[in-house]
């Protein structure tokens, strides 16, 4: 019996972040990274798998069909999903986002992440507990900052030192710390070169050494910072994270430059608000313009009501720690593929189990 299920997964930011890979085949990072999984931006994944020889998986994202290398991807790892078994399997897939796509908020996490387990569930019937760990390298496999997503609050990805060591921990639940992650859209632009294809250059960079180092040396105060709730020091080696890793990116060859007049603007009025008024907002920003700003609770409207007067800024996105992905009981998809008779005439179906 093909079956389908639906998951919501999380996107996350990391405070320690991770940029090239050792090896590309298995995305193993050159260091272990940390992150936030947020409140306020995540992917709701339907998968519906049909036993139908010969057909194309059919992929639809926010709307519009899949196409391209975008397309490939998913296809590639809808095939490490249905491997093993062994009946002709086409994948439906239907996926949504919370927040725009190109809003400087990691699509891919939680998109893979949220396509995993909904492949994996609609396959098996069911996600075991013990089946997470596996799940989240397979995702890694696809996008490294996906297998963070596998659970809520306060994420730590252990580098590791092959497939089945590099794997994701959770170091606090989403109410350890109710730290804030605003995320400042100052353009909407799809970005040039995909991360995917970024890692791929950091090994050209005469700056990767120095910045993993910088991660090396200091990934036990970040997790001390996340511990003891230590704005002060998390966002201080956060943004120097961030500021690294876009060193890495300007200096690879061909050079990667993600950032905008507008983000620049932004990063040195943040830096200012700290300095003349002490206002305790750090920054750091992904492989695009847009920042995310980290703030405690109770310091979150103020900046907010900053960025409101700020003509550059298009919106706002207001995280939290988030929760884990979860199993969803209404699909993006109505049809059940078992009795499409109509649609696929040819296709062979086995007898309902
Ligand atoms: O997982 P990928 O291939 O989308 O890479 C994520 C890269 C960054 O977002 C820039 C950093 C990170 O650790 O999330």
């Amino acid at each position: 019996m093909a079956g389908k299920a639906t998951y919501r997964a999380h996107a996350n930011i990391a405070f320690l972040k991770y940029w090239g890979t050792r090896d590309a085949s298995l995305n193993l990072p050159y260091t272990h990274s940390l992150s936030m999984t947020l409140s306020h931006a995540h992917t709701t994944t339907t998968v519906a798998w049909q036993e139908a020889p010969g057909q194309r998986d059919t992929i639809v994202i926010n709307g519009q069909a899949c196409t391209g290398s975008a397309r490939a991807r998913i296809c590639a790892h809808l095939d490490r999903i249905r491997t093993g078994s062994a009946r002709s399997l086409t994948a439906h897939v239907c996926s949504r986002n919370s927040f725009p796509t190109s809003a400087g908020i990691a699509s891919s996490a939680s998109g893979f992440c949220a396509l995993t387990l909904a492949a994996h569930a609609a396959l098996q019937g069911t996600v075991h507990e013990r089946d997470i760990p596996a799940l989240a390298r397979l995702a890694r496999l696809a996008s490294g900052s996906a297998c963070r997503s596998f659970h809520g609050g306060f994420v730590e990805w252990h580098a590791g030192r092959d497939h089945e060591t590099s794997r994701p921990i959770q170091l606090h639940d989403a109410s350890h710390w109710n730290l804030h992650d605003l995320v400042v859209v100052v353009s909407e632009e799809e970005k040039a070169v995909s991360s995917q294809n970024g890692h791929r250059l950091a090994d050209s960079s005469p700056l990767l050494p120095t910045r993993v180092d910088y991660v090396n040396h200091n990934l036990a105060d970040a997790r001390q910072a996340l511990r003891s709730h230590d704005l002060q020091l998390l966002g201080t080696i956060a943004e120097t994270d961030a500021m690294l890793m876009h060193a890495v990116m300007l200096t690879s060859r061909p050079p990667l430059l993600y950032l905008n007049p507008a983000s620049i603007r932004l990063m040195g009025m943040i830096q200012a608000w700290r300095r003349q008024e002490a206002l305790p907002v750090y920054f750091t920003v992904d492989a695009g313009p847009n920042l995310h700003l980290l703030c405690e609770a109770a310091t979150a409207a103020q900046v907010q009501d900053r960025l409101s007067r700020l003509e550059f800024v298009q919106q706002v996105i207001v995280n939290r720690p988030g929760p884990g992905p979860v199993r969803m009981a209404e699909h993006l998809i109505q049809q059940d593929f078992q009795d499409l008779d109509w649609t696929f005439p040819s296709a062979h179906r086995e007898p309902d189990a």
